[in-house]
């Protein structure tokens, strides 16, 4: 025993709690100077170009396209063409085995994406390593399974493809938003035009490349590059049959509008205002983590994030001071480091966008609270902030800010935060925090909201459906009920 040292009787007491950092490398990631338009399953050389840039460093990261309305007819005729020739009457299985194939490759390269995604749209590679890449591959997997199988997700109605499909997506979530359109309009047999967000096309580009490696036949995939003008001439083209979009109720109600009459088919995946209902009975330090996920996740800029936090009275102070001390542990930062939990703004125009509201939420009274926290010099950031003292009538508590902003209001029962949470022109998302099952089903059915989770948040999985009530938009997204956007019936 004697060659046993003893331990001392106290571990040395850290003075500070700083970590060192552990950066991602970037050598992973082998960027092309320009890109151009991905068309028949060629590039195609662009009449016109930006920079697109990183947020966190401002750094330009490649020349891409500003797609043109020659560049969209191009697109549009290639994906017709491939519709007509072979891909819309390849069986189902043979579909299947070029969604799995995609499926894999994400899998395999996915430290490379995830790093140059972290690069391009300024969320922490933690997220886009463990949640984005995964959940990409996931949908890719979970449609390659339902693509010889309509006929049974569907009995009796002789399902059909639509046709061309133009898909318009925003820079959240880039490569997760191209998965969750991409693989159910190609597992029902459609083709594509699908055209990435301007601040973030570069995991799309990469997409590529998977493409080829997966030997998807030419056409049925055509990316074009470029911003809202060249969403706008995919949205009116005559050769599309049908549009999804995800982004601003702004942009949404326009594409509504410009498709009125003309019998293409539509899907709106647009904004949120979530409301997040803290009861007294719920495990409260899981609520806390539960809150800092709903709305500090990538930093904020999420749909379906719980951006209202309502607390029940009885806990209101323990609850807002438990949270704020949770928002001194948040680290900001360089996406690219492993540690960082809030990264970058995606671009200057949301930066912008987030400190008018929060302006606005200092001026109409409420009480802001920052955590103490140094910012990069260069780039695009903002401080995680929580606002007390918030009235209904307030635009933080009405407009989605899709910054890392949190309005806290309370309630004292369950009718009144049915009352409040739904009293919002959106309706994506909910959450309840509360240890009574039968409260948690009651609140459920009560909440005008597509999703509601309980005692979780902003958990995905593409076997669900996701999707809006109100301004929020129609149709819906993952499981079963994503297929139906895409097809049509010959019943
Ligand atoms: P946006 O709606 O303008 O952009 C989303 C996509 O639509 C992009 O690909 C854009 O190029 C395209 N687009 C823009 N105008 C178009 C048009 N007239 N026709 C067809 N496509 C068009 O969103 P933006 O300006 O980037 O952000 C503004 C606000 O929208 C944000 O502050 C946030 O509140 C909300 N938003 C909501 C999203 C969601 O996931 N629901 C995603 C992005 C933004
Ligand atoms: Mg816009």
């Amino acid at each position: 025993m004697t060659d046993i040292e003893k331990k001392p009787d106290r571990a040395p007491v850290p003075k500070e709690w700083t970590y060192a950092p552990a950066p991602e490398s970037r050598d992973v990631v082998r960027l092309q100077e320009r890109y151009g338009h991905f068309i028949a399953g060629e590039w195609v050389e662009p009449s016109d170009t930006y920079a697109t840039i990183s947020p966190a460093s401002e750094e330009t990261l490649a020349t891409v396209g500003q797609g043109t309305q020659e560049d969209v007819d191009r697109a549009v005729a290639a994906a017709r063409d491939a519709y007509a020739n072979g891909w819309s009457s390849l069986p189902g299985s043979e579909r299947a085995k070029y969604l799995f194939r995609i499926a894999r490759i994400l899998q395999e390269r996915s430290r490379e994406f995830a790093v140059l995604e972290s690069l391009n749209g300024g969320k922490p590679i933690k997220e886009s390593r463990d949640v984005d890449l995964p959940l990409a591959a996931a949908h890719f997997f979970y449609y390659a399974g339902w693509a010889d199988k309509l006929e049974y997700a569907f009995p009796n109605r002789l399902p059909k493809p639509v046709g061309v499909a133009g898909q318009i997506i925003p820079w959240n979530f880039p490569l997760l938003m191209l998965a969750w359109k991409l693989a159910p309009a190609l597992a029902c047999g459609n083709t594509v035009v699908l055209k990435p967000a301007e601040t973030t096309p570069l995991t799309a580009l990469l997409f590529c490349d998977v493409l080829r490696q997966a030997e998807l036949p030419p056409g049925v995939v055509n990316i074009v590059t470029g911003d809202g003008r060249t969403g706008a001439a995919l949205v009116d083209h005559d050769g599309v049959d049908k549009i999804a979009f995800t982004g601003s109720t702004e942009v949404g109600k326009a594409i509504q509008r410009q498709l009125a009459g003309t019998g293409k088919k539509l899907t709106l995946e647009l904004g949120g205002k979530a409301a997040n209902i803290v009861f007294d009975d719920c495990a409260l330090d899981q609520a806390v983590e539960g809150i800092v996920n709903g709305i500090y996740f990538n930093q904020g800029h999420v749909c379906c994030a719980g951006s209202r936090l309502f607390a029940q009275e009885s806990i209101y102070e323990p609850l807002v001071e438990k949270l704020k001390r949770r928002l001194e542990t948040l680290r900001v930062g360089d996406p690219l480091d492993k540690n960082t939990d809030v990264g970058a703004i995606n671009s200057k125009m949301q930066l912008d966008r987030i400190t008018e509201l929060v302006e606005a939420g200092k001026e109409e009274g409420a009480e802001i609270y920052q955590p103490p926290c140094r910012l990069p010099e260069k780039g695009y950031w903002f401080v995680p902030t929580v606002f007390t003292n918030v009235a209904q009538s307030y635009r933080i508590a009405q407009e989605e800010i899709f910054g890392p902003v949190l309005s806290v209001l309370t309630f004292r029962t369950p009718e009144e935060a049915v009352e409040k949470a739904n009293n919002t022109p959106y309706g994506l998302s909910a959450g309840v925090w509360t240890e009574k099952g039968s409260r948690i089903l009651w609140m459920a059915q009560r909440l005008r909201a597509g999703v509601v989770w309980a005692n979780t948040f902003n958990r995905f999985d593409p076997t669900s459906p996701f999707g809006g009530y109100k301004e929020s938009g129609f149709g819906r997204e993952g499981g079963r009920h994503g297929l139906e956007p895409y097809l049509r019936f010959e019943e």
